[in-house]
């Protein structure tokens, strides 16, 4: 059965991707599953050097979720081609690079080394990491900064270019319109909520950055609003991503608007549950009969 989807020029295998920061590079994936059977692996956040990422806690567990505040540690682009990029492309994965630059300037070069190298198709542009001090949600929180990045990282991007979306806005439909006017093939919606835990030992926040990313199953419910109000707002493609844990909270994402999705924080429960959905999903539209996953994209709208 052909359950491929197109985002923009790119066509993934299947709808079912693994979200950025939840699985690295890929490769201790690869010990799970098959990597080249899922549509996509969105790789860790890069930026221009190796980061190591916030000191103190980085990730703790809550009802139905986790808070991390890992603060974008990353290998850096050099070290991503030379050792990471040929292990995914030797699996047969499709890999698309999370680009998380500090700065306007960081974000262009790394679109404009990546969109020039072999196998890369697609970009992420990160504008939407609560964890860290400079750039991360700076960018997708403000309009004319998230505009003019936009505008540059589009410019330097000859392949499909994805826009991570930040849902801790007021509205966030107004910063995809706006990506949308400027031609980006896709927005990615959401990347985690800021949230807080406080260590009532020594009554203090728990992280030393105090605020951190809520994400996992506790965020879905908020995650299908983000999506539907997209829907009825862009035409782009959707890739729907929050709380994801099943088969059926997938065909919710499409039936509010997703033209795929990924999964992040359950990768860390049960590392092959992408392939285990992508086969699922299979599984589902050949009982309905369903020939199209296409024709189920935003059916939710319509009833
Ligand atoms: C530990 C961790 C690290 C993450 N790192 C990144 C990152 O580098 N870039 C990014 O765009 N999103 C990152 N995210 C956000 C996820 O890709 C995803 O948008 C979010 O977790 C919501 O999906 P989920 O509820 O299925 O995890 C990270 C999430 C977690 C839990």
């Amino acid at each position: 059965m052909d359950m491929s989807v197109k985002i923009g020029a790119l066509k993934l295998k299947n709808p079912v991707t693994v979200a950025s920061g939840t699985a690295g590079y890929g490769e201790e994936l690869s010990e799970y599953m098959d990597i080249s059977k899922i549509g996509a692996i969105f790789t860790k956040g890069l930026s221009l050097k190796p980061r190591p990422g916030n000191t103190g806690n980085r990730i703790v567990e809550t009802s139905s979720g986790v808070l991390n505040s890992i603060g974008l540690e990353n290998v850096g682009i050099e070290e991503f081609l030379k050792n990471k990029l040929p292990f995914l492309l030797k699996s047969g994965a499709t890999p698309i690079p999370n680009i998380a630059g500090h700065t306007e300037e960081e974000n262009i070069e790394l679109a404009r080394i990546l969109s020039g190298t072999e196998g890369i198709d697609a970009v992420e542009l990160n504008v939407s990491c609560p964890n860290v001090k400079e750039g991360g949600m700076a960018f997708g929180t403000n309009m004319p900064v998230f505009t003019r990045l936009v505008e540059k990282v589009r410019d330097v991007t000859g392949g499909v270019l994805i826009v991570k979306l930040s849902p801790n806005v007021t509205d966030i439909t107004e910063f995809a319109v706006t990506a949308e006017k400027i031609g980006v093939d896709a927005v990615s919606a959401v990347n985690t909520f800021l949230g807080m835990k406080i260590d009532i030992k020594n009554r203090r926040p728990y992280f030393k950055n105090r605020v951190a990313g809520l994400s996992g199953p506790a965020i879905k419910p908020l995650a299908v609003r983000v999506v539907y109000q997209l829907f009825e707002r862009i035409t782009i493609p959707i890739i729907g991503l929050g709380g994801i844990a099943s088969v059926d909270d997938i065909i919710e994402f499409i039936l509010a608007g997703a033209s795929a999705v990924s999964i992040g924080t359950m990768n860390m429960v049960e590392p092959a549950i992408s392939l285990n959905l992508a086969s699922e999903l299979e599984e589902y539209c050949r009982a309905g009969s369903i020939g199209d996953l296409a024709a189920l994209t935003g059916a939710a709208h319509t009833a």
